[in-house]
């Protein structure tokens, strides 16, 4: 049975105290760190860069998972691994024909290589490829803003998705990103995702860290 991990995104912190932010995350009990990188092309938003992975690389020892939300990721991928990611996950959208060049100069840069896909894009789509990934990004939500609801369909493609590595003998890591509460968690975890992003929730939580337990799936 793969291990729980949650993986609170700082998009939902505050972005005057990012660094305060991440120590509290990790004195919380969270797992990874989800850094969402939107570029204003790929997605409308614009939030940071790898100046900003470098700054809080000082700030906390839990891996550092970073996910572009960006155009041209194969251009983008080795400042962040510089500055200190521990996982760099492009969108399989930002890749089209060059998906498997991608996922090789990824992992080629010594850091683990994650594969996402938004909504709309059929998880078949980069199953092909799935000796060259580390961990799929199931987007549960539209890329580009926190505080969504979760979309219903996107749990099927996280349960496909494992189906599929379990009959090839393959283990990535599967991740849900978005709209993920304590209400719909165990959803999100029966459908085969071992990594659960979550960024209103836990910033919004009375108690952050029982929420990150909870969506765990302890206590
Ligand atoms: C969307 C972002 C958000 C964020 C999580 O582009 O990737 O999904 O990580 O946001 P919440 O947990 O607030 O839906
Ligand atoms: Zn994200």
């Amino acid at each position: 049975m793969r291990k729980i991990r949650v993986a609170p995104s700082i998009l939902s912190a505050d972005f005057a105290a990012m660094g305060e932010a991440v120590e509290r995350l990790e004195r919380a009990g969270a797992d990874l760190i989800h850094c969402d990188v939107m570029d204003g092309s790929f997605v409308p938003m614009i939030t940071f860069g790898s100046y900003m992975v470098e700054a809080l690389r000082p700030h906390t020892r839990l891996p550092l998972d970073v996910h572009l939300m960006t155009v041209t990721p194969w251009e983008k991928a080795e400042a962040f691994a510089r500055a200190g990611a521990d996982i760099v996950t492009v969108h399989a959208e930002a890749c089209g024909e060059r998906l498997k060049e991608t996922l090789r100069l990824v992992r080629s840069l010594g850091v683990r290589c994650g594969v996402s896909v938004s909504p709309h894009t059929p998880v078949e789509s980069v199953l092909p490829f799935a000796e060259e990934f580390d961990m799929l990004l199931v987007m549960s939500v539209v890329p580009g803003k926190g505080g969504q609801k979760l979309i219903e369909s996107t749990l099927g493609k996280a349960e496909l998705a494992r189906e599929f590595f379990e009959k090839h003998g393959l283990s990535p890591d599967i991740e849900m990103d978005g709209g993920v509460t304590e209400e719909n968690a165990a959803r999100v975890r029966g459908a085969g995702v071992n990594v659960i992003v979550a960024g209103s929730t836990v910033f919004g939580a009375a108690d952050m860290a029982g929420t990150i337990a909870r969506l765990r799936g302890e206590n």
